[in-house]
């Protein structure tokens, strides 16, 4: 599925989705699926590319997710199949090499063999794979599918792994198999989410804390429909910036800078790492304040904070594309917003949007005909829920 295409009607009703999903898994592989694993997708409220300076992300898991139908093999090989891609994959695991030029392959490789180098027993199996995350639009659709696929080796292999671990074993085969140097924002939400309430995790030591939002409040999520990746040079230039700022002001992460210091050594950093700098290090505190914000209800402070992340993701972090600024436009100018911002890395993808739930279809409307009136591209609008982490499900049991 490329970013620009919708997502069924079919997909959003659980029964057709598991209905559909092993329908094909019929087709392709001839009798029905013994397990369902799901992970969700994220989109995060505040903190972006916070968590590789180990500062402070609020995330919130989302009701869009990767679904994986399996059955077991006797032959030690691996065979997927994934529906939005209309692609098929086979590998042995006894010998896991990466696929050049073929991403999707590689999260589903690379964490059967991160999986085996832990000593964890992975078996042979056929999968059918369908998701509703929009792929390579920020709201992490690659980490959804890694932590899918870690599930399910996890139920056939008949061990067990903490979601903490789990998410951290999926990192680590996104940072070495396909070399995508990513922090452990994506990972973590995907497994360490909770039905009803958003995280703020603290990317230093790892913790997450629940956030419970007050009543009232749609989450909605706004598609630019331009298309970004990670692989892209521009993250892991700004990646490297923030070692180098880091490095410079003598700190192991710029979670360790404060606005004071900052202030006093500015002058020691080069215009443009002060800039990156002041943008972590802001951004990182608005993350813990949105949490309080949230959940007393605050909306003009909700909407103050996304607004002052936005400006820096555009003024000093360099992460904001015209289709972005276009969309955020369109969503402070509807009716019923609170907060509007970027979500994921930027660069084009997803934004997000707090909003009056009353109002949640007349912002809908009026967002997708202001972006279409100043893009002539038609956005794909429509509201999240908070939703579990990876976990095995039922799917027999509610597919029709
Ligand atoms: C991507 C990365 C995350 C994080 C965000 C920006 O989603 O995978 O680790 O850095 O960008 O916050």
């Amino acid at each position: 599925m490329r970013s620009t295409e919708q997502t069924p009607d079919w997909a959003m009703n659980p029964e057709t989705r598991a209905g559909r999903v092993a329908e094909c898994f019929r087709e392709r592989f001839a009798g029905e699926p013994e397990l369902w694993a799901r992970a969700p997708g994220r989109v995060d409220f505040m903190g972006s590319h916070t968590d590789y300076n180990l500062g402070y992300v609020l995330t919130l898991p989302i009701s869009r997710d990767t679904w994986i139908a399996a059955r077991r093999r006797d032959d030690r090989r691996v065979r997927v199949y994934s529906m939005n891609l209309d692609a098929e994959d086979e590998f042995p695991l006894d010998a896991i090499a990466s696929v050049a030029g073929s991403r999707w392959c590689n999260y589903v490789r690379g964490v059967a063999a991160t999986l085996q180098n832990e000593g964890l027993a992975a078996l042979g199996c056929d999968a059918i794979v369908h998701s509703t995350v929009p792929l390579e639009s920020g709201l992490s659709s690659s980490a959804a599918l890694e932590c899918a696929v870690a599930t399910m080796f996890e139920e056939l292999g008949g061990w067990k792994l903490t979601p903490e671990r789990k998410a951290l074993l999926c990192q680590k085969a996104e940072n070495e198999f396909v070399g995508v140097k990513c922090g452990i924002l994506d990972q973590y939400s995907s497994c360490l989410g909770r039905e009803g309430c958003a995280l703020l995790l603290d990317c230093r030591d790892l913790s997450t804390r629940a956030v419970w939002i007050a009543g009232g409040i749609r989450v909605v999520v706004c598609n630019t429909m331009s298309r970004r990746r990670l692989s892209g040079g521009e993250y892991a230039e700004r990646r490297a910036e923030c070692e180098q700022a880091a490095a410079a002001l003598g700190v192991s992460a710029l979670r360790d800078v404060t606005p004071g210091m900052l202030a006093a050594r500015r002058h020691e950093l080069s215009p443009g790492a002060a800039r990156r700098c002041e943008f972590i290090v802001a951004e990182s505190a608005r993350a813990e304040s949105l949490a309080g914000a949230l959940t007393g209800g605050d909306w003009p402070v909700v909407g103050q904070l996304c607004a002052a992340s936005f400006a820096g993701a555009r003024d000093l972090y360099d992460i904001c594309s015209p289709a972005m600024v276009a969309m955020m436009d369109a969503m402070l100018a509807a009716p019923g917003a609170i907060g509007a911002r970027q979500a994921g890395a930027g660069f084009g993808g997803c934004m997000v949007a707090l909003v009056d739930a009353t109002r949640t279809d007349a912002f809908r409307a009026a967002v997708r005909e202001a972006y279409y009136r100043s893009t002539q591209v038609d956005p794909e609008i429509y509201p999240v829920e908070a939703a579990p982490g990876a976990e095995v499900f039922d799917g027999a049991k509610i597919g029709k």
